[in-house]
């Protein structure tokens, strides 16, 4: 082979190289990274994505350079002489991939251990952060959040302190659903019946979206929450805060703070709530379903909370909201209803 055919192959593989790399970089292809575990796999896929660019100005310059150099001249039409093989090339194509993908593999393998890693608490770290487990549970179609290590908290967003690794118990009530957070970088299936787990370390402060990625009925696309990451200080704070408006800690359970903690507010409008939603059956009118039901008030709305088929307004589908609050602690569900009913706090 000729120098200069050399230098015109490295030359073109050079600009179509070039030409992918600003693809691959100027284009935001991910999201941007908020935990540990994306960090490492956004290297896995940049290490994959440089391997693919160099095979790719390899290909692209031999190409070019083919189709440019080697074309049938006007009035040639006999083919080349035939080749037998050529034994250096042949080894070089084979042992070459091998290599990368061995090294792809381990590098990926690396990457999931320490992604799956739960770090033990040690003597140092005693207190109830390290880990922190939150359990997730999936229904159509909400997300609902508990924090065992804090007196059976609930929460419908998750709130997680920053840099803290945090196990995700993730379970489903009815179908299978799973839970997304894009800047997290990973997925777990929420199945019914099973307990699937998933470790983050998140490590960047923001609110990011939770979404339900596996279809899972007509309120799929509706599926969301949020994930808070705030400082360790504000998540204890939160916590303690909480725990004390829900009673858990003390008597008097807020009856707003248990709406608002088990997301009603994302399927019913209540104005003492400040929410809007359309899902379910409008709040404010609580007075006159009670009648159209036939039940008093206080009643009415205990059962529709606990068994919420017993009646279904009229224009609305029943099986929709889940009967999952009929396990509320007394004093929540009690709190609850002095607040639907009085629509004060
Ligand atoms: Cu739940 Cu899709």
């Amino acid at each position: 082979m000729r120098r200069g055919s050399v230098v015109q192959l490295v030359a073109i593989g050079a600009v179509c190289g070039a030409g992918a790399a600003l693809v691959a970089l100027l284009i935001p292809w991910m999201p941007h990274a908020a935990s540990e575990q994306a960090g490492r796999i956004d290297l896995v896929f940049w290490f994959v994505t440089a391997i693919c660019i160099a095979i790719f100005a390899l290909v692209a310059a031999v190409i070019l350079y083919a189709i440019v150099k080697f074309r049938a001249q006007p009035g040639e039409d006999a083919d080349g002489p035939p080749i037998h093989g050529n034994t250096g090339l042949e080894i070089a194509w084979t042992a070459v991939p091998a290599v990368l993908v061995t090294a792809i593999s381990i590098v990926s393998a690396v990457v999931l251990a320490k992604n799956e890693h739960i770090p033990h608490a040690s003597a140092a770290s005693s207190d109830r952060l390290t880990p922190l487990v939150v359990k997730v549970t999936a229904q159509q179609f909400a997300w609902s959040f508990e924090y065992p290590g804090f007196g059976k908290l609930t929460s419908a967003t998750l709130k997680l302190p920053i840099n803290v690794t945090t196990k995700l118990r993730i379970t489903s009530l009815d179908v299978t659903h799973s839970f997304w957070v894009p800047e997290f970088g990973q997925k777990e299936d929420a199945v019914p019946g099973l307990e699937t787990t998933l470790v983050i370390t998140p490590d960047r402060q923001g609110t990011f979206p939770v979404i339900c990625t596996e279809l899972c009925g007509l309120g799929h696309a509706v599926m969301r929450s949020s994930a808070q990451v705030m400082t360790s200080q504000r998540f204890l704070s939160w916590a303690k805060g909480q725990q004390k408006q829900l009673g858990s800690s003390s008597g008097g359970a807020s009856g707003k703070a248990v709406f608002t903690n088990n997301g009603c507010a994302s399927c019913h409008t209540f104005t003492p709530a400040g929410s809007k939603g359309t899902v379910g059956p409008d709040l404010d009118k609580l007075a006159q379903e009670a009648q159209r039901a036939g039940k008093p008030l206080q009643e009415f709305i205990r059962e529709s909370i606990v068994d919420p088929n017993a009646y279904v307004e009229p224009g609305f589908q029943k099986g929709i909201m889940p009967a999952t609050f009929s396990s509320l602690p007394k004093a929540q569900l009690a709190a609850l209803v002095a607040f639907l009913a009085g629509g004060k706090k």
